[in-house]
């Protein structure tokens, strides 16, 4: 063998073996938020509008909760979600924004098994980044209002924010919460209003996750009490 040959393996030989150095140093960082921009949009609450999203449609178990964090993703808490897969100010480059809006080679659209998230769910979590991914605290309060509890314009929400993620047409456990006659067996016949108390000898629901906000509580105790009717 001559020694032009054995230089240009020597060289092939390096290229491979420094193969991974010289990707990364072709890869440029991905723009983050400064922290003193991230201010949030002011009709997002994170827990309020973010995080039940979460919670009720990718920390299943078996999916990412804290015992099985499948990919490394823990999707239950602020501290969680932030961890991974999220570029404060860039959606674009955020792993877990690319997962639920868009199938990636042979990857499934998450939540994989489960209907997709909707429109609006989509276009909160791509704000909440956009803005910053901040923790904006609890917001309830001033927009919860005890006196409003129609079917179509409270109790469906609760549940697609905070239910349907696991009681959908697809997922056996607990039965489906998806549409009005589901719902009103579950809040008249079973045991919902207990278990949304998280009274003892229940179960707890949202399972693994937070507890509805006392005022959601009153509008399904209130829409319950007035015979839970289809309006
Ligand atoms: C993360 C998944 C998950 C979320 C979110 C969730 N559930 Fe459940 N639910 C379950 C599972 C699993 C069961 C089956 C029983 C069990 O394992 O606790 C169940 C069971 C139930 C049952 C029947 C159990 C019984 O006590 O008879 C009701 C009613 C219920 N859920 C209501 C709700 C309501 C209302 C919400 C939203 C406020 C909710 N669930 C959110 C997973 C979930």
């Amino acid at each position: 063998m001559s020694y032009g040959k054995i230089s240009i393996l020597c060289a092939v030989f390096i290229l491979a073996v420094t193969g991974t150095t010289i990707t990364n140093s072709c890869t440029h960082q991905s723009y983050v938020l400064p922290a003193n921009m991230r201010t949030g949009d002011p009709n997002i609450c994170f827990e309020r509008d973010v995080l039940p999203i979460f919670q009720s449609n990718c920390a299943k178990s078996g999916c990412h909760t804290a015992e099985s964090h499948k990919g490394g993703y823990i999707l239950d808490t602020y501290q969680d979600v932030v961890k991974k897969g999220i570029v404060p100010g860039n959606p674009a480059a955020s792993k877990i924004w690319e997962s639920i809006s868009m199938k990636i080679f042979d990857v499934e659209v998450m939540p994989v098994g489960a209907p997709a998230l909707s429109a609006s769910e989509l276009s909160v979590i791509r704000e909440w980044i956009a803005t910053g991914a901040i923790d904006s605290g609890a917001c309830y309060t001033n927009l919860c209002d005890t006196n409003a509890f129609t079917y179509s314009g409270t109790i469906a929400n609760i549940m697609q924010l905070h239910c349907t993620g696991c009681h959908n047409s697809a997922s056996a456990a607990g039965g489906s919460l998806a549409d009005y006659n589901d719902v009103m067996n579950a809040a008249v016949n079973g045991r919902m209003i207990g278990d949304i108390s998280h009274l003892a000898g229940y179960n707890a629901m949202p399972s693994g996750g937070t507890i509805l906000e006392e005022c959601e509580i009153t509008q399904i105790k209130k829409w319950v009490a007035a015979g839970a009717p289809d309006n």
